[in-house]
């Protein structure tokens, strides 16, 4: 890994990253996570890759800091839910960031339009997961998630979905995922009629690059 100095930027693997947490474990765990994106063939392959670095994280007590695992009032997502980022690259195809959201708060249905990871740090929450089919939303799945406990993500395929808070603190998630999930224009939904809305959740502690 190099540090450019007169950017600021970390460049791994010829990819200019941003670490906004920057932390030896989170720049040891992007780093292997590029190195398995590198050298693998397909999505699948890549997330499999990544799952024991993504088991050891969420199973880490230390690294992540207060101010990431805290609420946001005001945020883009609402309800107080606040999306921090923590590293991204400079081609919007990686991003690492945490999802807090408050007890008793539920996300709106919404997608994300790229693969990864996604894992409960702490807290504990249910999931709804949504097909859609002929512009309606049907629900295919609800699961129940503790800490520690994660999945692959690869669109189409369980990419619409709503997470609760079910503990009295805030659920906090991890995701990896390969694009700028909260700067790209994804969709949320009206889980009734299936009708989608253009969604930009932005994160609460960095701007989006066109703003
Ligand atoms: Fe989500």
């Amino acid at each position: 890994m190099l540090l450019d100095r007169a950017s600021g930027a970390t460049y791994c693997r010829g990819v200019a990253l941003e670490f906004v947490l920057d932390t030896p474990t989170v720049r040891a765990f992007v780093t292997d996570a590029l190195a398995a994106i590198a050298a693998s063939a397909s999505p699948e392959q890549a997330c499999e890759a990544i799952k024991p670095r993504f088991a050891q994280l969420l199973a880490d007590p230390d690294w992540l800091p207060d101010e990431y695992r805290a609420a946001a009032p005001g945020s883009g997502m609402g309800g107080g839910i606040g999306q921090w980022l923590l590293c991204r690259d400079d081609d919007g195809s990686l991003s690492l960031f945490s999802l807090v959201v408050p007890p008793g708060t539920q996300t709106p249905v919404h997608d994300h339009l790229a693969w990864g990871l996604v894992g409960l740090y702490r807290g504990t929450q249910d999931e709804e997961v949504y097909a859609r089919r002929d512009g309606r939303l049907d629900l295919v799945e609800r699961r129940s998630l503790e800490p520690g406990d994660f999945y692959v993500l690869i669109p189409p395929r369980d990419d619409i979905h709503r997470v609760r808070t079910t503990s009295a603190d805030a659920s906090v998630s991890i995701h990896l995922l390969t694009n700028d999930t909260g700067c790209v224009w994804r969709h949320a939904y009206d889980p009734a009629s299936g009708e989608a809305r253009p969604f930009r959740s932005g994160y609460v502690n960095v701007a989006c690059r066109d703003e």
